[in-house]
């Protein structure tokens, strides 16, 4: 459920000389990190994501710039505003999510649990909504 969902703050190395953060697998992110993508040269109101996830684990970062992510289970949902390269947000399988809201300059890395595999995703609303009813 969304409640899985929440932000990891990640450690940050104060130097006057720049600032330094890092992610360890299974340590800050509950999974072995198989994948990083990221996205960026987003074109002002352009909307990502629009899926859901049958296995995948992830954890979204904005490394530059901000973006919202929607996060929706099929019963509740939450509008998160992501603008800190410290601060991560941790997406469980099974959520519905859409980014959108994205500044110009706008980076967003995303660390996942496995490689990429399409029969992974859920790509309809309707059809993830199916899925998680024939659960419960
Ligand atoms: P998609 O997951 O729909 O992007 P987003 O959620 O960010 O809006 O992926 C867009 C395209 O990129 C789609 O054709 C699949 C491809 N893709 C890969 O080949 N490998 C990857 O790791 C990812 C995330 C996407």
């Amino acid at each position: 459920s969304i409640d899985k969902c929440h932000i990891v703050d990640l450690p940050k190395i104060a130097d006057s000389r720049g600032n330094l953060t890092f992610i360890e697998g299974q340590r800050h992110v509950p999974f072995d990190i198989r994948r990083v993508y990221y996205l960026y040269d987003v074109p002002g109101g352009a909307e990502r994501g629009g899926h859901a996830h049958k296995q995948l684990s992830q954890l979204i970062v904005a490394m530059a710039g901000s973006f919202d992510i929607v996060i929706n289970d099929g019963s509740k949902e939450k509008r998160i505003h992501l603008n800190r390269s410290y601060k991560g947000l941790y997406i469980c399988p099974m959520i519905w999510r859409e980014l959108d809201n994205f500044s110009s300059g706008a980076v967003c890395m995303v660390l996942a649990s496995n490689l990429y595999d399409e029969s992974d995703y859920y790509r309809e609303y309707s059809t993830f909504l199916e899925a998680i009813q024939g659960k419960t």
